[in-house]
């Protein structure tokens, strides 16, 4: 099994870790952190572990690739911390 390690929104180099210090100050608000930090708003890759990280209150997402059509897209993405989209 291949599997990816999420833990930022890339585009905006915030880390899960961090996301969820501000979503505890925001009751576990995702939109509002969001918001706040633009995590999640540029290209929207992170966008579905970035969710699933804040409500599990977890700082990082193990991504299984065998479930995922774009798997080489989301590998480049995520496995170069300063790449862009
Ligand atoms: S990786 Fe989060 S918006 Fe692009």
């Amino acid at each position: 099994m291949s599997v990816l390690i999420i833990d930022r929104c890339v585009c905006r180099q915030r880390t899960f870790a961090e996301l969820l210090q501000v979503a505890l100050e925001w009751d576990g608000d995702v939109d509002c952190v969001m918001l706040l930090t633009g995590a999640g708003l540029q290209c929207g890759r992170c966008r579905p572990w970035l969710r699933q990280a804040l409500q599990q209150r977890v700082p990082e997402i193990v991504v299984d690739l065998a479930g995922q059509r774009d798997a080489t897209v989301l590998v480049a993405h995520f496995s170069n911390p300063s790449s862009t989209p």
